[in-house]
């Protein structure tokens, strides 16, 4: 067992407050860093579990403009539903601040001016866009234009989505701004630049030479060819009215760039705490018996690997991350999360849905992180988890226990003489388990943990089933108390061992046995959890069955969202765009020949659709406003050049189009009689 340090500072992803969060954050980020932190608590670790919301991005300051509203409603609304699904999740942070809370200003401050006097920074003067309409520079996602790379025509200022490609607004083609559509001019403006290049050897020899074999291969691997790429200043500073101010005289208008200010948002939560606690902040970041650790997506290892840690290092005094195990992301239904396409599922909604069920998401996200690739959550595979492991083994074994000490020996723990050999082995193969699993979570490996968790259950399991208590009882009563005296036993250590990953269920499970108090650092070499004539509670289910409605019902929502909410009024007129983004449509006349409904689905039509040259099948999410045997040799508008969509198994070519009036009725775009199938509309 790798020996533990005796403190740990935990971070996890300060998220934006920019919307909601889901399913692959907690997947990500926040449930391996809970049980992590959980882990390290029970252990008698001394440990600060760190997180806040990012207020400053571009995305929020953007998002204001078109909702006419301003960031501080954006961040407010956001910040206070994202902590309460942190909390209904029970993800124990000790802290969660936020970055536009005046100690991180002040922080965030220090830091700067201490880098600044240190000399650390390079300022340059260089051309920059300029919106002359809107009145500010614009940087990052406030301009797009052509990708120089890959001629993508919706390139970011700071990246191309299409080619991964990172870009600066300068170099992007035919660039427009976001906020007022204007061609910008450039104007010359100072920036502050962290010269990442005087830290290469710095990185190199700390990640490159040092963690080769303890970091993940696909952080290691990001940091490498960073590296080999050459490091490149950064400029950490913005002309932008969102953000923190520049704490120089000479940088007045300016704020500091969102990535120069959120990762020291951990310092500043940090010291949030300590001083409600009573406590010194400073051993948690720069006493070197510290073990900091930051839990993050594979979007941010840039961030947490090399310029935050050159931030540190230029800073002084403080400890760099032991280290940061990112995850990779997790899709959802072969498809990537997206928040635009509303494509997730929202923590909020998922609690309205399936209430007090937070460990049985927890479990599945854990049993199926994205830790060494890319995983896809499925909702099959979601009721598969519950109903076959959580239900099947390690509910039931509980369940069966707890309901066999009621029977035979009216709930209490019964007596046992001289152990058997098995018993004996049993109790030696679960003695086992603590470090198994403490093991997986040191080395973050959670997913592996939770197969041990769950292999307990199933040694539990496996005993009884073997042992057949139920066949003993008439003939033995003295071996059926060994069997059940062991098997609660087991119970109790699961009570114990679940605590990190199904914090609510182990708190049940812990009241149900009427466990007392253990701690998981006081198992070592202890059997004894439950003493003989000890009495236990009324035997409840910790778990229960998802029915195949339940999942045919989140997999109606996810793909028909569109046509969920029936409006009351006409909608507004979106953003205005320009004729290209038009004319990239391509509509077509079609005529329908076939329409069935899909089985098992309370709303998908799938049609077949004759485009002239080609049929098509297409399907809509509108069963419910139409009768198929109705809509035969209906003319349609067809969205033909859609990217084809896997819907339930079935691929959707393209797409029709509808027209919803107030009322939430929807009528089909009918073309002309006349109109010959396939003609172009435009
Ligand atoms: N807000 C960022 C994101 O969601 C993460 C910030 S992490 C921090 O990608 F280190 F900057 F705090
Ligand atoms: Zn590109």
């Amino acid at each position: 067992m790798a020996t533990l340090k005796s403190r740990y500072t935990i971070t996890a992803a300060l998220p934006y407050t920019n919307g909601p969060i889901h399913i692959g954050h907690l997947a990500g980020v926040y449930v391996p860093a809970d049980i992590y932190a959980r882990y390290l608590r029970a252990m008698g670790r001394d440990v600060a579990f760190i997180c806040g919301s990012d207020e400053h991005g571009v995305a929020i300051a953007i998002k204001a403009k078109k909702e006419n509203t301003t960031p501080q409603a954006i961040i407010d609304k956001y910040n206070a539903m994202i902590a309460a699904s942190f909390a209904d999740f029970g993800i124990s942070f000790d802290n969660y601040s936020r970055t536009s809370a005046s100690i991180h200003h002040e922080t965030a401050q220090e830091f700067f001016k201490q880098l600044s006097e240190k000399d650390i920074f390079t300022a340059q003067e260089s051309e920059q866009l300029y919106d002359p309409e809107a009145q500010q520079f614009l940087a990052d996602r406030f301009v797009t234009g052509t990708c120089p790379r890959c001629q993508h025509p919706e390139a970011y200022g700071d990246q191309c989505e299409a080619c991964g490609s990172d870009l600066s607004a300068n170099e992007l083609i035919a660039p427009k701004s976001t906020l007022s559509g204007a061609t910008p001019e450039t104007r010359k403006t100072k920036h502050w630049f962290l010269p990442l290049d005087q830290y290469e050897g710095f990185i190199s020899k700390w990640i490159l030479e040092g963690h080769k074999n303890d970091w993940k291969p696909n952080v290691y691997g990001q940091v490498k060819s960073w590296v080999s790429n050459g490091l490149k200043p950064r400029a950490v500073t913005r002309d932008l009215d969102w953000g923190i101010p520049v704490p120089l005289d000479e940088a007045n208008g300016k704020v500091l760039y969102v990535w120069f200010d959120a990762p020291i948002g951990y310092i500043s939560s940090t010291k949030e705490w300590a001083a409600r606690e009573q406590k010194d902040w400073e051993p948690y970041w720069k006493n070197s018996a510290t073990q900091l650790v930051h839990f993050i997506g594979k979007d941010n290892i840039v961030f947490h690997c090399i310029i935050f840690p050159v931030m540190l290092e230029a800073h002084g005094g403080y400890i760099l991350p032991e280290n940061v195990p990112a995850n990779e992301f997790l899709n959802l239904e072969g498809e990537k999360i997206s928040t635009s396409k509303n494509w997730a599922v929202w923590l909020h909604e998922y609690l309205e849905d399936f209430p007090q069920k937070q460990d049985v998401l927890r479990y599945v996200l854990t049993a199926n992180a994205p830790e060494t690739k890319d995983n896809d959550f499925t909702w099959k595979e979601f009721q598969a988890r519950n109903n076959n492991e959580l239900v099947a083994i390690y509910g039931n074994f509980v369940n069966r226990v707890m309901v066999l000490t009621h029977k035979y020996f009216e709930g209490h723990v019964p007596p046992v003489g001289q152990p058997s050999a098995t018993a004996t082995a049993t109790l030696e193969k679960m003695s086992a388990f603590p470090e198994k699993i403490g093991t997986e979570i040191t080395h973050y490996r959670f997913r592996g943990a939770s197969q041990e968790l769950m292999n307990l259950a199933r040694l539990g399991n496996k005993y009884l089933a073997d042992e057949e208590p139920w066949k003993k009882i008439k003939t033995d009563p003295e071996a059926v108390a060994e069997i059940l005296h062991i098997a609660l036993q087991i119970t109790a250590l699961l009570a114990v061992v679940s605590e990190p990953i199904l914090p609510f269920t182990a708190q049940k499970l812990k009241d149900l046995l009427q466990l007392p108090n253990i701690s998981w650092a006081a198992l070592e070499g202890q059997a004894e959890l439950l003493t003989s004539g000890h009495k236990i509670g009324t035997p409840e289910l910790l778990f229960e069955k998802i029915e195949d409605a339940a999942i045919e019902a989140q997999l109606d929502k996810l793909y028909n969202m569109n046509t969920m909410e029936t409006p009351t009024t006409l909608p507004e007129i979106k953003e205005e765009i320009n004729f290209d983004t038009f004319s990239a449509l391509d509509l077509r006349v079609g005529t329908i020949l076939a329409v069935q409904k899909v089985p098992k689905t309370d709303k998908l039509l799938q049609f077949e659709v004759d485009i002239g040259f080609e049929k098509r099948t297409i399907l809509s999410g509108i069963a419910e406003y139409f009768d198929p045997n109705t809509l035969v040799d209906t003319k349609v508008t067809v969205v033909a050049n859609l990217a084809p969509r896997k819907i339930r198994g079935v691929v959707s070519y393209g797409m029709l189009l509808l027209a919803e009036d107030s009322a939430g009725t929807l009528h089909f775009v009918r073309p002309d009689a006349e109109a010959e199938n396939g003609a172009p509309i435009r």
